[in-house]
């Protein structure tokens, strides 16, 4: 769905940076060492993720102030050049103006069907006239760009829309996150922040996220307890809290199967539902993701879903974030950095 937001005014977004994404991006950066982190973002107009990391040493700048290390992406033209005057990466390139979907999931053979459905259409309506049909056109340059620069430390596919609202299988923003696999298989380990719509859910993935779950649940006798304990319940269907069997569903059957498969292990440090100001529940997770052959994978992501069963999703509803006055002060710090920083540029 469409409709307008303003980043600086979304509280319990600002929950989820400052109690979630930014202390795991701090550990996972003191873990690196010295590193330099490399970023990957959709952050939107106000780039709230970006200064807040900036301001709290995960980004840093370099001599010319310029900040590098950081990769966005950004369908709308006009916002694409508003995080470029705002943010100040030392190359145009490092904004790619295109949608995440269209540029992850490119392949000659898109551009072709893509034509084909246009021309199709009554009217004849020629392919070069549809921005769909040019943004495919150019994700072809922009992506082999960006293959050069893969893997990145942190990755935060934080488009607007829904992974769910369709049949997961059949949805794009599902398939595009599911590529970062691929194209990060040079990392051995990276931090992910996965944030989707969280209703709306098509019924069709209900079925398969009830049968991915109940596979572990009769498999292993911890998940079996543990969902004893903690939701006293016997199997997915009887999950009472809608967002924790949601989410359950949507881990065992599409987001572990799309990163165990290529060799990837996942270990959660947070699962947030929080509502937005049209008090819409949105989702929000932080995983780590790393690569270790020896460690068998079924043993891994048991301990995950294990983990996830008995601490999470937290929720925060938008009265919450709103009155939560540590967050709140954090953001309007960090409004402040943006703002100094701002004017750093617009008097040099
Ligand atoms: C949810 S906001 C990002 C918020 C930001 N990460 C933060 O922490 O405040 C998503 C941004 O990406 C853009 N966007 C949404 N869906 C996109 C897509 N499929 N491809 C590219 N950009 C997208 C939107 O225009 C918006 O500026």
């Amino acid at each position: 769905m469409n409709y307008y937001i303003n980043w600086d005014e979304e509280f319990p977004k600002h929950c989820v940076r400052y109690y979630g994404w930014f202390p795991a991006a701090k550990s996972y950066k003191k873990l690196l060492g010295d590193k330099d982190i490399k970023y990957f973002t959709l952050c939107a107009g106000e780039a709230l993720d970006i200064f807040t990391f900036e301001r709290g040493g995960i980004l840093s700048r370099d001599k010319q102030r310029k900040l590098p290390n950081v990769v966005i992406c950004e369908r709308n033209r006009r916002l694409a050049g508003q995080i470029y005057r705002l943010v100040r990466p030392p190359l145009k390139e490092a904004i790619i103006w295109n949608d995440i979907r269209s540029l992850l999931l490119f392949s000659e053979e898109r551009v072709r069907e893509k034509k084909a459905e246009i021309e199709s259409m009554p009217g004849e309506i020629s392919a070069e006239k549809s921005s769909e049909y040019r943004g495919l056109l150019r994700a072809k340059d922009q992506l082999e760009r960006l293959k050069r620069i893969f893997p990145f430390d942190i990755v935060n596919f934080d488009p607007c829309g829904s992974m769910l609202d369709t049949s997961f299988g059949e949805n794009d923003l599902y398939k595009s996150f599911a590529k970062f696999f691929e194209y990060q298989l040079e990392a051995t380990s990276f931090l992910l922040f996965l944030t989707t719509e969280f209703y709306g859910i098509n019924e069709d993935n209900d079925p398969i996220f009830g049968t991915a779950f109940n596979d572990n649940v009769t498999q292993h006798n911890e998940i079996r307890e543990a969902l004893q304990t903690f939701c006293e319940a016997d199997s997915y269907e009887t999950i009472k809290e809608e967002r924790k069997k949601n989410y359950l569903g949507f881990l065992k059957a599409a987001i572990l199967p799309a990163a165990l498969d290529l060799g990837w292990h996942a270990k959660h440090q947070g699962v947030f539902v929080y509502e937005n100001s049209h008090r819409n529940p949105m989702m929000s997770s932080i995983i780590e993701f790393y690569r270790e052959n020896e460690v068998r994978q079924s043993e891994e992501s048991i301990d995950d879903i294990l983990n996830v069963i008995k601490k999470w999703p937290s929720f925060i509803s938008w009265d919450e974030g709103e009155n939560d006055k540590k967050a709140r002060a954090d953001l309007e710090a960090v409004k402040k950095y943006r703002e100094a920083v701002r004017n750093e540029f617009r008097t040099s």
